[in-house]
């Protein structure tokens, strides 16, 4: 009974994350956080059609999301329930509804890969080409970039403040350079991805932004790592899914300049299944990694690390691509974690 009731709780779950995705999409919660109204009010306000929004509101105020007022006959969003749902934050987790929305499309594609163990092209994810994984990560860039995953590295902000060279291998949409670049002015910074509209995207945001202390290049991070050598290499959430993990690592160690170092991104959990029964973020990693990470690097490769590959794993790649001085630090974000790794060019290593 009790687990019929938790499928329950799932099944709802999926459903009204499908609601929560139109609420961002349409822009309904940002015409809901303005004040309580009506269905009618409320349409007028996003300008949309009065029965579709009904609707919405039905699931949403049974759901929990929002709340009703059958004298005034009025709806409204609680203000603790619209920081979560709506504004330009890391918090709004309207872009990660989106992004996940969008995995479903390609159902097919994953499944059809169980059976034959083919993977599913970059191109086929809407996920991908839209920018919408990049687009999860942009609020997380412009507010815990600068003061959280460099500023949690002892001496980063210096450098850059002093002027470092810098890459990001597997950039993306390339936010996170253009933050970078504002923030440090006397800082060069490289952004490298093997998707050329995602560079494409990237450049035509720091072409906007009038930035000269960055550039992008469309590459691949298997081959020697153009531009260096490099103070700091960066990657984002972007060493799991290449299709050469362990000589993209050799190719970073090779890349920075002896007293250089590697700052990596990456998601915190443990390598072993058994080890994340009690992280509460850890199915939604491991279903994402199933849906997008697994398939679209096994299209590139044989194999394909997973989003969940977990601390132990990486730092034994880590060690073997000859980052002898791994330091594991917290993140702002409870689901990433950040690996602080230098290598022995520099007194770093003992032995
Ligand atoms: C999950 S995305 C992360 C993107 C970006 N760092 C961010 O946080 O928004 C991983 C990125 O790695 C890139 N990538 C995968 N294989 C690559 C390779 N061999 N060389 C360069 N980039 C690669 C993908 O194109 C994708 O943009």
């Amino acid at each position: 009974m009790s687990f019929g009731a938790r499928l329950l709780d799932l099944l709802t779950g999926h459903a009204l994350t499908m609601m929560i995705s139109l609420g961002h999409r349409t822009g309904l919660f940002d015409a809901a956080a303005q004040g309580p109204a009506t269905s009618a009010e409320l349409a007028g306000r996003a300008g949309l059609a009065e029965r579709y929004v009904r609707e919405w509101l039905g699931a949403v105020v049974t759901g929990g999301i929002m709340e009703y007022d059958p004298a005034s006959g009025r709806y409204t969003l609680p203000a603790e329930h619209a920081e979560f749902l709506t504004g330009e934050r890391a918090r709004n987790v309207g872009p990660t509804a989106l992004m996940l929305g969008s995995l479903d499309a390609v159902l097919p594609e994953v499944a059809a890969g169980f059976r034959s163990g083919d993977g599913v092209e970059y191109a086929q994810y809407v996920t991908a080409t839209e920018g919408r994984m990049g687009g999860s990560w942009r609020h997380i860039y412009d507010e815990h970039l600068v003061d959280g995953f460099v500023g949690g590295v002892p001496g980063l902000t210096e450098r850059l403040r002093a002027g470092a060279r810098a890459l990001d291998l597997g950039c993306g949409t390339g936010h996170a350079i253009t933050v970078l670049a504002s923030a440090f002015p006397a800082a060069e910074f490289v952004g490298l991805d093997i998707a050329p509209e995602a560079i494409a995207a990237a450049e035509a945001e720091r072409a906007e932004l009038a930035l000269s202390n960055a550039r992008f290049a469309v590459g691949d991070a298997a081959d020697p790592l153009p531009g260096g050598p490099f103070d700091v290499v960066f990657a984002f959430d972007a060493i799991h899914d290449q299709q050469r993990p362990d000589v993209v690592l050799g190719r970073v160690r090779d890349a920075l300049a002896p007293d250089g170092v590697f700052v990596m991104v990456d998601a915190k959990f443990a390598s072993a299944v058994e080890d994340n029964l009690d992280n509460t973020y850890a199915p939604m990693a491991y279903a994402i990694s199933t849906l997008f990470c697994v398939p679209s690097t096994l299209a590139r490769g044989e194999e394909a690390l997973g989003a969940v590959w977990g601390v132990e794993t990486a730092t034994r790649m880590l060690a073997e691509a000859g980052f002898c001085q791994v330091t594991v630090l917290d993140s702002p974000r409870p689901q990433n974690c950040v690996y602080v790794c230098r290598t022995a060019e520099v007194d770093h290593c003992e032995g």
